[in-house]
């Protein structure tokens, strides 16, 4: 049965700077069905013709020149349709409907790219309408709520629009080349298996740093500070790769029941463990790249006594046989020094040391801006005495394949979708397992009213953010 994509939010920013320019290159390289459509609706009054405009010109700002061509874009635009309607109005679901009718109903894949508060009004609208039935599926975007209550109320107003398997929700995380390449890192290569638990590792740190700002989502982001924007969805997913055990098959139901165990297995910071686990943060002036940003209250749209956090650290446990005693350490920020994430797994030293100069390994797997994965090992200097020397063993991924285009994680998320394979989006329990275990600690900040830490844009965060291993004695790998 052929699809079409319908996509809600249509004129915004994640359709516009994301989707189109995901499915042009997949439609550039005859991945998409051949006559599937792709449906933008807004609120905006647009012709269709208007609508395909403003779709080129973010195309072309979006796509590399070499990979934009008029035949391309000519091709790719008669799969554009445009229909202006309000996704909060009941009577304008009956107009899509018979909108479906007149361009010949076929499967839907309803991409809802709106603000997360339409999501329920729009599935339950569609579901009244008729329009749910076994043909189509719905794609989300997180967040996926701003707490426990709120995820398991969407969940179950689209749990009873759709079923399970008709759900596709996205953490674009998943969809990066580097994030998949750590399940092929651990699950075909025999080497790492061994020595993936307490008894060799550390401790594990997951830095996501951005040098941006808030940009245009002011009103959006200070509801939901790095913790919900970052923390519960992307890190917690990397953290699951990387502490999962290996899935019994390679499909959605096997790889999400491994990463769910992980979440479930997350000890609880609550209590005193509120203040000594966690750091908050929030960016004041400074100069980042050579330009100089504004604190974060006097961004566009924020509240100019803002206390939202635009940064967070935390020490995380897994209570579970592999990882008991292995501290994670997990951060995220806004206007920091570097754009980088990045995981390392620090290895314990050598059980009886020989050489005074030795230093534990680690290995480094870079996600951004650079896809590379390192392991830093001992090596002697040349010349008489035995001294030593870290030295680094290196795979760079993009030069390795530089024959073949890096695709953006959207492009691989949307085939996912298309093709109907979840493997690579979250389930229901996982979010709520994620928002489970996330809701203590921003309950606990209120509570215990922490503010968040003051630190310059431009800087590698808060204090408190480095004493937080400093304590045990370790360092954030920079
Ligand atoms: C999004 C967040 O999910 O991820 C943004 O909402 C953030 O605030 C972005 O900037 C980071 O994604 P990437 O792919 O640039 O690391």
């Amino acid at each position: 049965m052929p699809y079409d994509m319908l996509v809600f939010g249509g004129t915004g920013d994640l359709a516009l700077h994301k989707l189109l320019p995901a499915l042009y290159h997949l439609h550039r390289e005859n991945r998409l069905p051949k006559d599937m459509r792709i449906i933008g609706i807004s609120r905006k009054q647009l012709a269709r013709e208007r609508y395909i405009d403003l779709a080129e010109r973010h195309c072309r700002a979006q796509v590399e020149r070499k990979d934009f061509t008029e035949a391309s874009w000519l091709s790719f635009s008669q799969r554009l349709e445009y229909l202006a309607m309000n996704a909060e109005q009941a009577a304008d679901f009956a107009r899509l409907a018979q909108f479906l009718v007149t361009h010949n109903l076929r499967g839907c894949i309803y991409y809802l790219a709106t603000a997360p508060q339409l999501f329920e009004s729009i599935a339950s609208n569609l579901a009244l309408t008729g329009l749910t039935g076994a043909n189509t599926r719905i794609v989300i975007e997180k967040p996926i709520g701003h707490s426990l209550q709120s995820a398991l109320a969407i969940n179950a107003t689209i749990g009873a629009a759709f079923s399970e398997e008709q759900v596709f929700r996205i953490d674009h995380y998943l969809g990066k080349e580097t994030v998949q390449n750590l399940m092929a890192l651990r699950f075909a290569n025999a080497l790492f298996e061994p020595v993936w638990r307490s008894a060799h590792i550390d401790h594990v740190q997951i830095t996501v740093n951005e040098t941006l700002g808030v940009e245009s989502r002011g009103a959006y982001y200070d509801h939901a500070g790095a913790m919900r924007d970052m923390l519960q969805n992307h890190l917690l997913q990397l953290l699951c790769l990387v502490a999962m055990e290996a899935p019994v098959r390679f499909d959605a139901d096997a790889v999400r029941n491994e990463k769910v165990k992980i979440l479930q297995a997350l000890r609880p910071i609550i209590g005193m463990d509120v203040q000594d686990k966690t750091v908050r943060g929030q960016y004041t002036a400074g100069n980042v790249g050579g330009h100089t940003a504004p604190a974060y209250y006097f961004e566009k749209d924020v509240d100019s006594d803002s206390d939202t956090e635009t940064f967070v650290a935390l020490e995380v446990e897994i209570d579970n046989w592999r990882w008991a005693g292995v501290p994670f350490y997990l951060r995220t920020g806004k206007r920091l020094a570097k754009k980088t994430s990045e995981i390392v797994i620090q290895f314990k030293p050598v059980p009886h040391s020989l050489f005074s100069d030795s230093q534990a390994n680690h290995l480094l797997i870079r996600l951004q801006p650079e896809e590379r994965i390192s392991i830093e090992l001992m090596a002697k200097t040349p010349g008489k005495g035995m001294h030593l020397q870290p030295v680094e063993l290196e795979i760079n991924l993009a030069q390795v394949f530089q024959d073949s285009r890096r695709w953006e994680a959207y492009e691989r998320l949307l085939l996912d979708v298309i093709e109907n394979d979840s493997t690579l989006f979250m389930r229901r329990d996982e979010v709520e397992a994620a928002w489970q275990w996330v809701d203590p600690i921003l309950k606990g900040w209120q509570q215990h009213y922490q503010r968040p830490r003051p630190y310059p844009a431009g800087s590698n965060g808060p204090e408190q953010a480095h004493s937080l291993l400093e304590k045990h004695n370790r360092a954030w790998h920079e």
